[in-house]
């Protein structure tokens, strides 16, 4: 008997994209988001730009693929997505055939080994996954090290992660006393709320033991600058276009901000 879409589709079950197939096709009409990620798309997607027509775009954890079909809808000229997670590729793979975009590429790599692309892109989009990894940091670092263009104004990141905690931003300190002025009780900064902070997840989150971490705003916009982007539009709380700035370190070049030799 002929293997139809849609058992395709339950063979590639479960899916944490639902995305419109051919045929009347849902791939997760179930999802517990509602109709996850087109309904947040939605939100956001006015801060993006409308034409990538000959731009390049990395989309970081594809999943099944929906952001890296979008931005082939917007005309991008090369969409790769990369996810560690051979099953999503597989749904992805499926999502392009069936949609007609056969033209995006898709491989498995770790957000960890993007250096091994060896190739810059003018958009990556690193979208729920930063919460995910063992070490935040470090993969913003490469990021913006390996995978996004710093030719002419500079390449973009459409970048979201899980937040909880204070939405408030405060001005951090320039320095960090080592107690509160004039005495010698620890500084009481660390407690405010909108402090920046990242909040380890030992144990699983709602059900999920990939969960690692879980920034409030401060913190998400304060790693982003610290690994060399700054934001130019915040289109939802937990979503953030970015721009390549100078990475902040000092001797990486004339655009350092912080002094030599500090933060490496
Ligand atoms: C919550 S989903 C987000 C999917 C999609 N980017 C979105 O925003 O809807 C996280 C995705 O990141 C992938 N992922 C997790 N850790 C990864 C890693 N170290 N390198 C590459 N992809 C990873 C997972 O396999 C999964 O597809």
């Amino acid at each position: 008997m002929a293997t139809t879409l849609r058992d395709r589709v339950e063979e590639l079950s479960p899916w944490f994209h639902n995305i419109e197939l051919p045929g009347g096709i849902s791939t997760a009409p179930d999802h517990f988001l509602g109709d996850y990620p087109r309904f947040k798309y939605d939100r956001f997607a006015g801060a993006l730009p409308d034409d990538l027509t000959g731009r390049s775009v990395l989309d970081i954890g594809c999943n099944a693929g929906f952001y890296s079909v979008e931005m082939a809808r917007r005309g991008a000229s090369r969409v790769l997505g990369i996810d560690a997670d051979e099953r999503y590729l597989a749904q992805a793979r499926l999502v392009t055939r069936e949609l007609g975009f056969e033209g995006v590429e898709f491989a498995k790599l770790d957000v960890y080994d993007v250096g091994a692309l060896g190739e810059k892109f003018e958009l990556v989009v690193f979208m729920g996954v930063l919460y995910h990894l063992r070490h935040p940091l470090l993969a913003l670092d490469l990021i913006r090290e390996h995978a996004v263009s710093d030719e002419g104004a500079g390449g973009l990141m459409l970048f979201q992660t899980m937040q909880q905690g204070s939405k408030a931003e405060m001005d951090v300190p320039e320095d960090h006393p080592f107690f509160e002025p004039g005495s010698v009780t620890p500084p009481r900064y660390f407690d405010e709320p909108a402090y920046p902070k990242m909040h380890f997840i030992e144990r699983r989150f709602s059900g999920d033991w990939t969960n690692w971490w879980a920034p409030n705003r401060a913190c998400s916009e304060a790693m982003l600058r610290a690994a060399g982007f700054t934001v130019e539009a915040h289109p939802q709380n937990d979503v953030y276009l970015c721009r390549v700035a100078p990475v902040p370190y000092g001797e990486w070049g004339p655009g350092a901000v912080y002094p030599a030799g500090a933060k490496r």
